[in-house]
């Protein structure tokens, strides 16, 4: 499919740290990715876990420790650095989330699918 840009969310709607969901259209069928804000970056990342490819979020939007500094799979606990996806511990410990590109434009948070 051809590549496209969508919009998530405005970037002030995104707490720091905080994520939101988002759904897009593969070309086949639908897929779903987050995007996570913390000290002013936003990353994003295809909604699958290394380890069983399972949605991350445990409740709508809920992608972070408590803390809010990394990324938690609410399946089995794996823990993932949110500045590159890389599980740092749990069951997928060394893999990758598969991250999108992200960048914010007049405001939006825009990501580039494909
Ligand atoms: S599905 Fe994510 S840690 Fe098992």
């Amino acid at each position: 499919m051809a590549e496209q840009e969508i919009t998530v969310c405005r970037l002030d709607e995104l707490d720091d740290p905080g994520a939101r969901e988002f759904e897009f259209d593969t070309g086949d069928g639908r897929d779903y990715g987050f995007v996570v804000r913390r000290d002013g970056e936003v990353h994003a990342y295809v909604n699958s876990c290394p380890h069983t490819g399972s949605a991350l979020n445990w409740a709508p939007d809920r992608f972070l420790t408590k803390a809010g500094d990394q990324i938690m799979c609410g399946v089995h606990g794996a823990i993932f650095r949110i500045e590159d996806g890389h599980c740092l511990a749990g069951p997928c410990e060394g893999r990758d989330l598969n991250d999108l590109d992200c960048r914010v434009v007049e405001g939006e948070v825009r990501v580039r699918v494909a």
